[in-house]
C-alpha cells in the first residue's frame, strides 16, 4: 500500500516546539526538538494488521553533528541511536528508513534525542 504521512506537528511533543521558519516541510510545519537529551516526538499510528513495516522519518539537521535518536515502537527500542547526520542546511530535508514490527491497531512510535544537542528538526513519519 502507499505510505501514509503522519506529520510531526500533529503528534505528541515532549520538550520541543512546532515551528515553520525553515522551508521545505510537508504539512504546516515541523518539530524543533529542545536541544537536550530526552526530547521526543511520539506518533500514534493505526496498523490494519500485525507485521513488519517501513518507517521513514523526514528531517533536517543544519549542523555537522549527528543527532542520534532512539526509535521505539510500543515502548520497545526498534533502532538504538539511529543516525540523523547533518543535511547541510535547516532547509535541506532528507529521509531515513528503518524496519519495525507493528501490531494490529494503535501503535506508538517515539523518536527520542540521545544527545545533548537534541534531535534534528523532524518533519514527518511515513509508513
Ligand atoms: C537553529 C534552527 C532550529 C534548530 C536549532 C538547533 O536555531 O533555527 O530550527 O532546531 O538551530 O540547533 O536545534
Ligand atoms: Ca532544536
Amino acid at each position: 500500500a502507499a505510505a501514509v504521512t503522519h506529520e510531526a506537528e500533529r503528534a505528541a511533543v515532549s520538550q520541543g516546539l512546532v515551528e515553520s521558519n525553515h522551508a521545505g516541510y510537508t504539512g504546516t510545519g515541523f518539530v524543533n526538538y529542545n536541544n537536550i537529551t530526552g526530547s521526543y516526538v511520539e506518533w500514534t499510528v493505526d496498523a490494519a494488521q500485525a507485521g513488519s513495516a517501513s518507517l521513514t522519518l523526514r528531517y533536517a539537521n543544519g549542523t555537522t553533528a549527528n543527532r542520534a535518536m532512539d526509535i521505539t515502537v510500543n515502548g520497545t527500542v526498534a533502532a538504538a541511536k539511529r543516525a540523523f547526520p547533518g543535511t547541510g542546511a535547516w532547509t535541506t530535508w532528507t529521509t531515513t528508513t528503518l524496519t519495525a514490527d507493528l501490531k494490529a491497531g494503535a501503535n506508538t512510535i517515539r523518536a527520542t534525542a540521545t544527545t545533548a544537542n537534541g534531535g534534528p528538526n523532524v518533519d514527518h513519519l511515513a509508513i
